[in-house]
């Protein structure tokens, strides 16, 4: 395949300050193309073709499959507005990255699954912490330990950015929208997530800051099919003041193992040799390279396989929602 043609849906935030940049790097190299732009606000689409030099703009994505010929699709949109584009590609055998949260409807994400798994075209679901290399240092240093349990503290701070990020029906909850990264990235350190149970403080209307209603707290506990437990408590009640902290652990019999997206600390020393990386960048190359060796296996989250992640964050809300009751996530997965 010569350079690979990319039609991107969905001009925003991700679009423009995380993907973008590398993909226009590659395309100065000749190996992608950025064929077309869609976006329903015509405005932000026209800009964007602008600054990236993209002569293709379209405000339907129906008509842009009709008239473009793509290799390979980015999809960038809030969560509760996909509809078709992953059916799409995976009847015309086009490429897709989604960005995460997949979707907030489990029965969808399962559908879009089987489609996209079953026409064998390659996917990627936005995980991008997995491209950092101090992540493939852990999961490197965990193959020769016994992890026993494993611990993300979030801390958000700040007012909410956007109106959907803000609110529970738009983008399930900051757990979902955020913490996802987080637990997906236990998964790429312990394996697959089997149950799920949650507690929640909720956050009362009168509470704001407008126009946020989404929960406070959310304390999850994970049972791993390995037999591996895990904590995650992400807080998001510090909406007035800017402090923020992030703690991903990892411990295992006389380990423990302290990630971040620059830096491992094992037992209070650093590794050596663990470079800083743009994670984005590393993750457009990974998707690219997989589009032209045509090989569904070589992302490290292909749509089917980040079903799990997004069925233990959903499988979070359920479990809160129910009163901490267990989820058993594979109930979930199947239906
Ligand atoms: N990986 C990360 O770290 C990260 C960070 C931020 C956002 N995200 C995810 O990226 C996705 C997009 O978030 P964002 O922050 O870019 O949102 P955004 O609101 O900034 O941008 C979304 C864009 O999609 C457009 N759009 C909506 N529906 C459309 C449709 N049907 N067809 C074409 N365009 C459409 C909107 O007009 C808007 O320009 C979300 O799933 C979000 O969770 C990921």
């Amino acid at each position: 395949m010569s350079a690979v043609r990319i039609g991107m849906i969905g001009l925003g935030h991700i679009a423009i300050h995380s993907h973008l940049p590398p993909l226009a790097e590659m395309s100065k190299k000749g190996e992608v193309v950025l064929q077309a732009f869609c976006d329903v606000n015509e405005e932000s689409g026209r800009e964007q073709a602008q600054a990236f030099g993209v002569e293709n703009v379209y405000t339907d994505h129906h008509e842009m499959f009709e008239r473009e010929e793509l290799d390979a699709v980015y999809l960038c949109i809030p969560p509760t507005l996909h509809e078709d584009v992953e059916t799409i590609c995976a009847t015309r055998g086009i490429a897709i990255f989604v960005e995460k949260p997949q979707t907030l409807d489990i029965a969808q994400a399962r559908r879009f699954s089987d489609a996209i798994g079953g026409s064998g075209i390659v996917s990627q679901v936005g995980f991008m912490n997995r491209y950092y290399p101090s992540a493939e240092a852990v999961r490197a240093r965990l193959e020769e330990l016994t992890p026993r349990h494993a611990q993300v503290q979030l801390f958000y701070g700040g007012n909410p950015v956007r109106f959907w990020t803000s609110r529970f029906d738009l983008c399930g909850g900051t757990f979902v929208e955020n913490t996802i990264h987080y637990v997906d990235l236990l998964r790429y350190f312990l394996g697959d997530i089997e149950s799920v149970s949650a507690f929640y403080v909720d956050r009362k209307p009168s509470e704001g800051p407008p126009p946020m209603d989404t929960p406070h707290v959310y304390n999850v506990n994970y049972r791993f099919k390995g037999g591996v437990t895990a904590n995650a408590t992400t807080s998001r009640v510090l909406t007035n003041v800017s402090v923020s902290r992030r703690e991903v652990l990892v411990v295992s019999d006389d380990s423990m193992i302290s990630w971040s997206s620059n830096e491992v600390v094992e037992n209070g020393e650093t590794f050596e040799g663990v470079e800083k990386a743009n994670a984005f960048g590393r993750q457009a190359e990974a998707f690219v390279a997989a589009v032209r060796a045509k090989d569904p296996e070589a992302t490290r989250s292909a749509y089917p396989d980040a079903l799990n992640s997004l069925s233990a964050v959903l499988g979070a809300n359920l479990s809160a929602e129910r009163g901490g009751e267990l989820v058993s996530l594979a109930e979930l997965e199947t239906g």
